[in-house]
């Protein structure tokens, strides 16, 4: 019998790397992929993998416990990756519900489930939750992000993360469910849905449209490039120990502004114009509500414990990606359907 694997969310920017790796890698797993496609979520991210006998999609949603709970007992799965979450800050901050519905509630609703399932039989399972180093806040100018860093999340998205990520906890101690955790930094890669930074910048760049940085371009992020993050969540997932957390990140922090005028200086040479040209573009708009400053990751944990280390350089990373872009302009224009658009002008028109 193979072993039944369930991954939240893998019609998502992340999960969608995850579910291939996992469907090409393990032949010997049965690979289900659960997702309620929401904006976010694109069945076509998969189109090379999903005639693959090990791989089955299932559209539902993480919400609906009933829905959940017979899933489980249909697949009695070994294993689950959550991946499914509502996942962009800005929409968090003007529909701060749906973040708690999905990103909280359905997380219990999948611990529900799986406790239920492994009731009494708990060797060899594993309930893997992925989360994001915003659980931690926001960063001075010094210092980075460790496993034991205090929660201090100050966003309507990290919130609702930071209170999974502690329920996941929660379970472990209370039912003694086998679970492990991973909070990673921004990722960058193929399929971003074109609503984050870097998508973002390119398509406007593209169609000759301001490039909007939210307050003064100096905030700092930490960029992971995302298939080095699915090979982490492979190796924590087989490897990762019980009831351990792991933080995974880039060592590669960029200020939005220093990131933003180096993707105009190589588009522009993609898209043989004069140096600077789309450097014109970049327009300062008004600030992201409780913009967290900074955020840096101390992995040194995983490095150690399972060897491993992000395997591209970010110059080849970030050449790669803004080539995906500018070769799959069909994925994006089919994604930027009528409803992205009205998101796109609520967010920025009165900025
Ligand atoms: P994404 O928004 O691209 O994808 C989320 C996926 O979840 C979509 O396919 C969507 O359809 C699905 N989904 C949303 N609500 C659902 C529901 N109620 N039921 C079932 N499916 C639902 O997100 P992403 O950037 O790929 O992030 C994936 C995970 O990784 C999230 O948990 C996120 O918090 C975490 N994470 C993301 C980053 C990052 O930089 N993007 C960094 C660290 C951690
Ligand atoms: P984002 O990609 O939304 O990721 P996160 O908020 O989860 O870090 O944003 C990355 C950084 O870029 C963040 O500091 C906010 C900033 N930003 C802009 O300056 N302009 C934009 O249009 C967007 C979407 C983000």
């Amino acid at each position: 019998m193979k072993k039944k694997i369930l991954i939240t969310g893998g019609a998502g920017f992340i999960g969608s790397h995850v579910v291939r790796l996992f469907v090409n890698k393990y032949p010997e797993y049965q690979i289900i992929n659960l997702d309620a496609l929401t904006y976010a979520g694109n069945l076509e991210n998969l189109k090379d993998i999903d005639s693959k006998s090990n791989y089955i999609f299932v559209k539902g949603n993480i919400t609906d416990l009933a829905f959940v709970t017979e899933l489980f007992q249909e697949f009695k799965f070994d294993g689950v990756l959550h991946l499914a979450a509502e996942s962009h800050v800005d929409r968090s901050i003007s529909d701060p519900l749906a973040f708690i519905t999905t990103n909280i509630v359905g997380t219990v609703n999948l611990l529900n489930a799986a406790k239920e399932l492994w009731k009494g039989e708990m060797d060899d399972k594993k309930f893997y939750h992925i989360s994001t180093d915003e659980v931690y806040g926001s960063l001075g100018p010094t210092g980075k992000f460790t496993e034991t860093t205090p929660y201090d999340p100050r966003s309507p998205y990290s919130a609702s993360k930071a209170s999974s990520d502690h329920l996941v906890r929660a379970y472990f101690h209370t039912y003694k469910l086998p679970v492990v955790l991973s909070n990673c930094s921004n990722n960058y890669g193929a399929n971003q849905f074109p609503e984050k930074l870097i998508p973002l910048v390119i398509n406007n760049i593209k169609n000759s449209k301001p490039l909007p940085i939210y307050g003064k371009g100096d905030n700092i992020r930490d960029w992971l490039f995302v298939e080095d993050h699915a090979l982490a969540i492979d190796q924590i997932y087989h490897e990762g120990r019980i009831g351990e957390t792991y933080n995974i990140g880039g060592d590669n922090e960029w200020t939005n502004i220093d990131l933003v005028k180096k993707l105009c200086d190589i588009m522009d040479k993609k898209l043989n114009q004069d140096i600077g040209t789309s450097q014109k573009l970049i327009t300062y708009v008004k600030d992201r509500a409780g913009h967290d400053m900074r955020y840096a990751i101390d992995a040194s944990k995983i490095e150690k414990e399972l060897g491993w280390k992000p395997s591209i350089q970010f110059e080849e990373g970030f050449e790669q990606t803004i080539d995906w872009y500018l070769e799959n302009t069909d994925w994006l224009e089919r994604i930027l359907s009528g409803d992205y658009e009205k998101y796109y002008e609520n967010q920025y028109d009165n900025r």
